[in-house]
């Protein structure tokens, strides 16, 4: 496997594989690998193209109280982990290397970026598209992978690359969990193991809830209700939020008579997790 942190190095090896006629393949993370990330790279192996992993935790995607200094970092052991999946190319930049100077031009979604996660994480989507279009710039991928763990990311980055006409297919892979229902994130580790166990309520009522909705439940408040009424009988997690949105465009749903996203975060002490669920109605 290759892998350099400096942008022109990895531009040169890109072009070689470009003249070559390999279609590049990118999967963004910041690192601290887990089964989720392990399984975008195995679905971009599975294309056959060369495949790009990089890793990098993007200071500007963090807020001023949030968790950038103590975001976990494991780079030889990621290192290992992607050179045993077949990656291609590691890159692993430096902070310096992708911001040499303060940023003055960003890459910003409207409207996309004001709800749910991004209602109380001002900046922080701003943050995601500037890095991934940054990335998208140095690498050029033809496809780029990302997990739906991060929906509104997803949907955000879809409309970034259609709205700029990048020629770059994004594609999404489904939500990767723990055998008892808990979404693998990075950000687990935090967790003592009550939170842990008590943070099984969420993807449980999502579940339920989506059960609710295929049985012919139609009000979305009444889905909130159900999820948050859940969360705070059987844990002492935080809820930030718990939404029923549209799952194409994020709008605001009242009544649930079309494909829905059920998404929600809730803190367990420090750590904030998020999850969710998209529901299809007939
Ligand atoms: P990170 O949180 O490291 O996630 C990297 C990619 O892995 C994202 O596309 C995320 O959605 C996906 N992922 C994480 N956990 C997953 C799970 N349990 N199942 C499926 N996919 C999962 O997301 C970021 O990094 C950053 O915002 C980034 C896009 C790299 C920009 O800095």
């Amino acid at each position: 496997m290759l892998r350099t942190a400096n942008i022109s190095e990895l531009r040169k090896i890109i072009k070689e594989e470009k003249q070559r006629g390999k279609t590049i393949v990118l999967v963004p993370s910041m690192g601290y690998l887990h089964r989720g990330h392990l399984t975008l790279i195995e679905k971009a192996k599975e294309t056959g193209a060369f495949v790009v992993v990089s890793i990098f935790v993007n200071p500007l995607q963090f807020g001023p109280n949030e968790d950038y200094a103590r975001y976990p970092r494991d780079l030889e052991r990621d290192a290992q982990l992607v050179e045993e999946c077949g990656v291609d190319l590691l890159f692993h930049p430096s902070v310096e290397e992708m911001y040499p100077r303060p940023m003055v031009t960003f890459v910003e979604v409207g409207q996309l970026d004001k709800v749910l996660c991004g209602a109380n994480r001002p900046g922080h989507f701003r943050g995601v598209t500037t890095v991934v279009s940054k990335l998208f710039h140095i690498v050029q991928p033809d496809i780029a992978f990302f997990g739906q763990k991060d929906y509104q990311q997803y949907l955000i980055i879809r409309r970034m690359v259609s709205d700029l006409n990048l020629p770059i297919e994004v594609r999404g892979v489904p939500i990767v969990r723990e055998k008892d229902g808990l979404a693998l994130s990075s950000r687990n580790v935090f967790l003592s193991a009550e939170q842990r166990q008590e943070a099984l309520v969420l993807s449980r009522s999502l579940q339920e809830a989506a059960e609710l909705i295929r049985r012919g439940k139609q009000s979305a408040r009444d889905i909130e209700d159900f999820i948050r009424t859940a969360i705070r009988r059987d844990s002492q997690g935080v809820i930030d939020y718990v939404e029923v949105r549209d799952a194409e465009d994020l709008s605001e749903v009242t009544e649930i008579n079309r494909q829905v996203l059920i998404a929600l975060a809730v803190k367990f002490g420090p750590t904030r997790l998020i999850d969710n669920i998209v529901v299809e109605v007939e």
